[in-house]
């Protein structure tokens, strides 16, 4: 178990297309997934691609924890099933489907710009596939933060960074500084979604 270096924006291991997993099930993927998990734990965030962390190879992990689900089921109240918490979840080589063309934007930040958050449009109702670690096959549907997370973790096995997605850039910029203005805009002190 190791926690690994964090690329940051401008790495070009977070610039490239990464490689397929050629076999999710080998010694080497665990041990690369093992020191995700820790570093991921260590660094606090949501989710963590494997190019981040300098290997350029077609594997996220994420999770939503139980109280980014309930916060959602807050301010979606009456809206949609529920979906809730989304365990700690390895996908490699996943591929996403768009399952409607409805897009929202809301805050997201990256563990590859630390400090900084910025408004990213992205599909509100997907599915996903891929591979655990055991070899067998993944397949989900996700809305709203789940999707958006799974987009975001994905985009950087593309060499995609959330403000190459954003539309205004004026949302962008360093989260203690952004957090001023979204505290006196409303009560909510930093999550919105338009
Ligand atoms: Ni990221």
């Amino acid at each position: 178990m190791a926690i690994l270096k964090i690329a940051r924006m401008g790495h070009p291991v977070l610039c490239r297309p990464a490689d397929p997993v050629e076999d999710p099930t080998s010694d080497g993927i665990k041990v690369l997934v093992s020191d995700m998990l820790e570093t991921l734990a260590d660094a606090g965030g949501v989710g963590l691609a494997a190019p981040q962390v300098h290997y350029p190879l077609r594997l996220v992990i994420f999770h939503v924890p139980a109280a980014r689900a309930a916060a959602e089921r807050y301010q979606d109240a009456g809206l949609d099933e529920d979906q809730g918490e989304v365990p700690l979840t390895v996908l490699i080589n996943p591929e996403i489907e768009p399952l409607a063309d409805d897009t929202a934007e809301a805050f997201e930040s990256c563990l590859s710009l630390p400090g900084m958050m910025g408004a990213v449009p992205r599909y509100t109702h997907i599915r996903y596939r891929g591979v655990g670690l055991d070899g067998q096959p993944i397949e989900r549907e996700a809305k709203d933060f789940h999707a958006r997370v799974v987009q975001h973790e994905c985009d950087h096995l593309d060499g995609t960074l959330y403000p190459m997605r954003m539309s205004d850039l004026s949302r962008f910029g360093f989260i203690e500084d952004m957090k001023r203005g979204l505290a006196d805009d409303e009560d909510s002190g930093g999550e919105e979604e338009r």
